[in-house]
């Protein structure tokens, strides 16, 4: 097969089985080939291409990428405007916009195309005998630029037309967008450049900037798509009577269509459309701000006509905007349940995603320093259905002068306890513990659980009401609990949650209830040291690291006094943990809590200090990864650390063995890599059977 007729043949094959592969992919949704024998395909026909120069045509797919830069766009002038669409905001308004109509078509029945307003960049594609040649921006509506080269690049646009019947000239109009994934992608690299890559703003901004790059390789590398929602010039054919028609037969020619599109009775059937629509709006592969009602017979629309320079015969109803712009009145911290502090920003009060908005996460240190986001700021808040408001970018021209960079607090708020921040992590934490207020519920909670002290009957419920009715402040403040201090937190919560059963029975319940639960908090007053470490909730002690130091150091005061050095000497505490040990034994709140537990009565048994190693796992380091079946991480992870082992989140030299479940990934590989023996599941279930 060396013969020029063959080549040319092949060529031709090649084209035609590229662009149905396209076609699939981009317009019907359903890919026939995987990737890589795509890109095999590509390959085939460049190398053809290359040798022979004479086969390449001007729409084959090698071609929507090479050409040249250029210094500025030519202009298009568009034979019918561009026009734009009224926008409603409320039901009353479509209502109107259909009365409007009513008026001006009496007695007809009205169907109306409707349709996804898409969130991107309006544009507007000529096709001559079937074939791409010229592509504009919407411009001022009469003229718009010239981007062709950068619309060539974008797969979703048909360079040859498919099928057959096609005007000589047509003129198809629709939106160029960027897919959500695609902006997630794009924004995760470039936020891993190290600022080499400028992470976009939004799916919308992104589509319009890479249309407007001058070097079409720039807009090759944005991950655009496309929908075509309307018909322009046409010459030589005529198209079918009405625009949802249309849109079938531009789906057949080979333009992506979004399968969202549809038709509608009345007034009712565009309401209906636009509760389902919105409803699926934030699990939508692409924004959309609103949807289009059209009048569906294009007989009728020429009829309607239009007022200025908007169609009587359509109209975007719009969501509530996701996005606005406010100012920032200060950057706070907040501390959660576990400790994590994280910047939230005050903001002058705004209507945004249909909720009067206050607060808007800046997630972390990090990314408040990526944003450069600082007091007196005007910034862009978006909020998106349930999710959090969160600020998204900074408007630098109305920085007003003399502000300042934020920087991470050095003492929590609510407690005054030293915030701090590990190496490597991206979460500050308050190491107030067992004192701060914030995580009062979550240190309690884990204080009286069951591997911990072990207060039988003080559930989560139980603990929230004793903090929010302010019974409670502090771990010792649970052994000051009388009987009547709970019958009477009791019915005060009942109270407050307007359920009073003051029957006879509930009142014999709540007070065994309240008689049990002084009992085991009398009970728990027993304990051992390995227990008594593990409830305090020092950051990272689990139950084995508990045991470890009980065992090391024998007695409380010895601990107290280690110095990190001193800690690290312990089996597998490494330099991390005996910082968190050792800050949080530092920090006065700490200090006082443990002092008053022992005033309290709090109480074990010490002992001599016991320094070789303990547990058949004594002294490996072992590391989950996968999905385990029969047991969940935490539980594999606290039977391991009961038999001494230290269980690490990543892969070393170090690492004794490795228990890779089902889907491992990079973590198995880096094992593989490593030569460090593996486990299935299956053997660790053996394993711990053997030692149960
Ligand atoms: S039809 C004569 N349909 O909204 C009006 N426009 O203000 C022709 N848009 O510039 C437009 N989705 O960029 C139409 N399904 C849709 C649309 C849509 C988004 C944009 C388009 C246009 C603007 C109208």
């Amino acid at each position: 097969m060396t013969s020029k007729h063959s080549d040319a043949e092949r060529a031709n094959e090649l084209r035609t089985r590229l662009a149905d592969a396209n076609y699939r992919y981009h317009v019907l949704d359903a890919p026939d080939i995987p990737d890589a024998e795509y890109d095999a395909l590509m390959r085939e026909l460049e190398a053809i291409e290359i040798a022979h120069p004479h086969l390449r045509t001007p729409d084959s797919p090698t071609q929507r990428v090479g050409a040249a830069p250029s210094r500025e766009f030519g202009e298009v002038r568009h034979a019918i405007p561009m026009l734009s669409l009224a926008n409603a905001f409320s039901d009353d308004e479509v209502q109107d916009f259909a009365r409007r109509i009513r008026e001006r078509l009496p007695g007809r029945e009205l169907r109306f195309s409707v349709e996804p307003k898409f969130d991107g960049l309006a544009i507007s594609l000529r096709y001559e005998d079937g074939v791409f040649v010229q592509g504009a921006t919407r411009g001022d509506g009469e003229t718009g630029e010239d981007v062709t080269a950068n619309l060539r690049t974008i797969k979703a646009i048909p360079l040859r037309l498919r099928g057959s019947g096609w005007p000589r000239v047509l003129e198809v109009r629709g939106e160029v967008y960027m897919p959500r994934a695609g902006f997630e992608k794009y924004n995760t690299a470039a936020r891993a450049s190290g600022g080499k890559i400028k992470p976009l703003v939004n799916p919308r901004n992104a589509a319009a900037g890479s249309l407007r790059q001058l070097d079409p390789r720039i807009t090759a590398k944005r991950p655009l798509a496309f929908f075509a929602y309307s018909v322009g010039e046409i010459e030589g054919a005529e198209l079918p009577a009405t625009h949802s028609a249309t849109m079938r037969q531009l789906r057949e020619w080979g333009f992506p269509v979004s399968d969202l599109v549809d038709t509608a009775a009345g007034v009712d059937g565009c309401l209906d459309y636009f509760r389902r629509i919105g409803a699926r709006r934030d699990a939508l592969p692409f924004d959309i701000d609103g949807v289009v009602y059209k009048v569906d017979d294009l007989a009728a629309q020429r009829e309607l006509g239009f007022v200025g320079r908007t169609p009587r015969w359509a109209i975007a109803h719009k969501f509530p905007a996701q996005e606005q712009t406010t100012t920032v009145e200060a950057i706070d911290i907040n501390i959660g349940r576990t400790g994590a502090a994280t910047p939230v920003a005050k903001l002058a009060p705004v209507f945004v995603g249909g909720v009067t908005v206050t607060n808007a996460t800046l997630h972390n240190a990090d990314q408040v320093a990526r944003l450069d986001v600082r007091a007196g700021d005007t910034v862009i808040v978006r909020r998106a259905g349930d999710v959090i408001p969160e600020v998204v970018s900074v408007v630098f021209d109305k920085r007003p002068a003399q502000t300042h960079a934020w920087k991470m607090p050095t003492h929590c708020p609510v407690c005054g306890s030293t915030i701090v921040r590990d190496e490597g992590e991206v979460v500050a934490r308050c190491s107030g513990g067992l004192s701060c207020a914030a995580q009062r519920v979550q240190a309690l909670f884990h204080f009286a659980s069951r591997r911990a002290m072990d207060i039988d009957g003080l559930g989560e419920r139980y603990i929230e009401d004793l903090c929010d009715l302010d019974y409670v402040h502090s771990v010792a403040d649970l052994y000051k609990l009388t009987l009547d201090d709970l019958l009477e937190m009791k019915r005060r919560a009942d109270e407050r949650d307007g359920s009073t059963p003051e029957t006879v029975k509930a009142g014999k319940i709540a007070t065994k209830w309240a008689e049990n639960l002084v009992e085991a908090i009398a009970q728990s007053k027993h304990t051992t040291l390995e227990r008594f470490l593990y409830a305090l909730g020092i950051s990272d002690v689990g139950e084995a690291t508990a045991k470890a130091l009980a065992r090391w150091f024998g007695g409380l005061d010895a601990l107290m006094a280690a110095t990190p050095d001193d800690l690290t000497q312990v089996p597998d505490v490494g330099p991390i943990m005996a910082a968190h040990i050792d800050t949080f034994f530092a920090e006065k709140h700490n200090r006082e809590a443990i002092a008053q537990l022992r005033a309290a009565g709090v109480e074990w048994k010490e002992s001599v200090p016991e320094r070789e190693a303990c547990g058949v796992l004594a002294g490996k380091t072992v590391v989950l990864t996968g999905t385990l079946v029969a047991l969940t991480r935490d539980e594999a992870k606290a039977r391991l650390e009961g038999l001494g082992a230290k269980v690490s989140g990543s892969v070393s030299k170090k690492t004794s063995f490795v228990v890779a479940g089902a889907e491992a990934g990079s973590k198995l590989d880096k094992a593989q890599e490593l030569g460090i023996e593996v486990w299935d599941e299956s053997r660790l279930a053996e394993f711990l059977r053997a030692q149960a």
